[in-house]
């Protein structure tokens, strides 16, 4: 096994630094006056990474990720609105699950999993139904790794007057977001994913005029976002037990990201990953998923080899034994699997998976998978 491996490339939870980890090496109690300001200093940070410090706040959560998109579909959808779910993949889907068990009102406009978003039929589903309130997406949709055209649906909300909810769980803090331009009223995302630290700890950036006027919106104590920024208001405090290390950890990964030069120089990071990894795979014989220009430099998906000779299960503990986490596919239809270009891994990691891959397939019987 590698020296610093298991390499998770993954969907998250990721490689992350080990100064992030030795970040979590103190104690800190909740209530502490260190602690307060360095839940202060959080918010702060991450409303700024969205150039979001004037509109919106960021209220943290205890929790994984579909938390904080809990949490904020259960505040920021009132209870009279009416949600319009676009869909693409299975985290687009979770969305709507979340609106039906929290009784809210929604409908859904699907896409193919290999396909973008559209921003015109969106437009045209919210003429055709006046009562809609709330646009929720998937920034990227992490099912097949696609990019959804999150400025142009932003266009079509803030066009019409209606707010835009937006799970950008696996592309916050390394693809480009900007309040200024990209109009949105609430953003969910999480530590263990592009800002590299890690799990248990999410949060959502809510536009602060709406957030205010949520006053027992949410059907949930621990989920309600008002009440959660409210805490902060009064006394700086989370309401619940923090996760103190997790987010101390969190802290110490923003400094990271700052001096690796900003979410600039994360999104080129991650997509030189990406292309050493699509083009060493397709070397190999395999196949992407996706065309090129709708692929997010955040996860791969590759079509499941049709050679008799492939076995995933097989495929995927040879590769973790030699310490290379992948993961299996999530689509609805296709057989597939996916690799993970994100996380604290470079390109030379990507080069030592594609050499274990490649050994792996040369066990396996057959190094060329034909489809
Ligand atoms: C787009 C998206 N939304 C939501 C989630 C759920 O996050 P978690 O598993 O941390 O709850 C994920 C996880 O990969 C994701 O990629």
């Amino acid at each position: 096994m590698a020296a610093k491996y298991p390499l998770l490339l993954t969907p998250g939870p990721l490689n992350t630094s080990e100064r992030t980890k030795q970040a979590m090496l103190h104690d800190w109690g909740s209530r502490d006056g260190g602690f307060i300001e360095l839940t202060a200093r959080l918010n702060r940070r991450l409303t700024a990474l969205a150039r979001a410090e004037e509109t919106h706040v960021c209220v943290p959560l205890s929790g994984s990720g579909t938390t904080a998109v809990e949490a904020m579909l259960g505040t920021l959808v009132p209870r009279e609105g009416r949600a319009l779910v676009l869909e693409n993949g299975a985290y687009g889907r979770r969305m709507c699950n979340i609106l039906a068990r929290a009784g809210r009102n929604f409908d859904f406009l699907e896409s193919p999993e290999n396909e973008p978003l559209d921003p015109a039929a969106a437009a045209a589903r919210m003429d055709a139904d006046n009562r809609i309130s709330d646009v929720v997406m998937v920034h990227c949709e992490t099912t097949s790794g696609v990019l959804n055209p999150l400025a142009e649906i932003s266009e079509e909300t803030t066009r019409r007057g209606k707010r835009l909810l937006v799970d950008a769980m696996s592309s916050f803090g390394a693809i480009p977001i900007d309040a200024r331009q990209i109009i949105f009223d609430g953003l969910a995302a999480s530590a263990n994913k592009c800002l590299e630290s890690v799990p248990g700890m999410s949060f959502v950036l809510a536009r602060k005029t709406h957030l205010k006027a949520c006053v027992g919106s949410c059907h949930s104590v621990t989920l309600d976002l008002n009440a959660q920024w409210q805490g902060f208001e009064t006394n700086g405090q989370w309401r619940f037990t923090p996760p103190t290390q997790v987010a101390a950890a969190l802290d110490s990964a923003l400094d990271q990201l700052n001096d690796e030069g900003g979410i600039g120089s994360r999104f080129a990071r991650y997509w030189e990953n990406c292309h050493t990894l699509v083009t060493g795979m397709r070397r190999l014989g395999f196949e992407t998923y996706l065309a090129d220009e709708i692929q997010a430099p955040i996860i791969v998906t590759f079509r499941m080899p049709a050679d008799p000779a492939f076995d995933f299960a097989t495929f995927y503990d040879a590769l973790a034994a030699r310490g290379f986490v992948i993961y299996p596919g999530k689509l609805t239809e296709d057989a597939s699997f996916r690799i993970g270009c994100i996380g604290d891994i470079r390109s030379p990691d990507i080069k030592s998976l594609l050499r274990a891959v490649e050994s792996v397939l040369g066990e396996m019987g057959g190094n060329k998978p034909a489809r």
